[in-house]
């Protein structure tokens, strides 16, 4: 019951296959890497995940929930940090916050006091009253992610949340992610390209190609198994390429 599951899944735009067969499980309180190639599939699957596209075939839950038929339940467990961030720019970053907080049905003391703690820990509090637009992508992406943390969300969809940080910002957004994986039991899906970010940050991978999910593993196995060392130490990208090619000869 407390996992997201896609069984069997299609999704198509027209002629193209974008989905195909998906098959996936994550567990309650996993911080779970979807990885792979441009176009293979990872941004649909989160859009499914939250019911704003309707698969062709196959089941999806979400803690029991169909996002289709229960797609408020599902989106309201949920925080999105979406590819494009989505800020309203001419906003300072108190009021798209706060205007966020709202849609959330937070009541204001509740939202003042969590956007405060918030950006004291992201290190952004003396820019609250600063507007979005002329911000770096790592303080717009920062913003973003507060904004998906707010209603302390049972499930948290990041779409390459460390795409255009700095390797400060980058630690910092790790940091806060094992933070909240670990203190509020908080279920993480990450889509990411850096295999050396998702070594760092996630309990288990799913490697996504042409709409499937390749393989799953968690990063602790992979690590006990001698299979994809290099030079002594446990290696994702060396794990990355042997699929690659194995796809490649398919
Ligand atoms: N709204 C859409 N209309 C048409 N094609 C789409 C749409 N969304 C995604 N696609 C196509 O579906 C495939 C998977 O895209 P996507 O899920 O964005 O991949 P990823 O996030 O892994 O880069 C790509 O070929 C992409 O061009
Ligand atoms: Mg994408």
């Amino acid at each position: 019951m407390n996992k997201i599951v896609f069984e069997e899944v299609t999704k198509s735009f027209g002629t193209v296959i974008a989905i195909n067969g998906l098959n996936l499980c994550v567990a309650e309180g996993e911080v779970h890497a979807l990885l792979g190639h441009n176009g293979a599939g990872k941004t649909t699957t989160l859009r499914l995940l939250l019911g704003l596209l309707e698969p062709d075939n196959g089941n999806i839950a979400v803690f029991g929930h169909n996002p289709l038929k229960d797609g408020h339940a599902v989106r309201s467990m949920c925080g999105v940090l979406s590819e494009d961030v989505g800020l309203y720019e001419p906003l300072t970053v108190y009021d798209n916050l706060l205007y966020y907080a709202d849609i959330y049905g937070m009541n204001r003391v509740e939202s003042n006091k969590r956007i405060d703690e918030l950006l004291g820990r992201f290190d952004l509090f003396d820019k609250k009253g600063l507007i979005i637009k002329g911000f770096s992508t790592g303080m717009k992406k920062k913003v973003a992610l507060i904004r998906a943390m707010l209603h302390r969300p049972r499930i948290l969809l990041l779409d390459e949340p460390t795409n255009g940080l700095d390797p400060v910002s980058t630690t910092d957004l790790r940091n806060m992610l094992s933070e909240l994986a670990k203190q509020q039991g908080a279920t993480i899906i990450m889509t990411t390209h850096n295999l050396e970010e998702a070594q760092k940050m996630c309990d288990k991978i799913s490697i996504f190609r042409h709409g499937q999910n390749i393989f799953t593993d968690s990063i602790s196995a992979l690590k006990d198994s001698a299979q994809y060392m290099d030079n002594g130490q446990f290696s994702l990208e060396k794990l990355y390429m042997e699929l690659e090619t194995a796809g490649a000869r398919q």
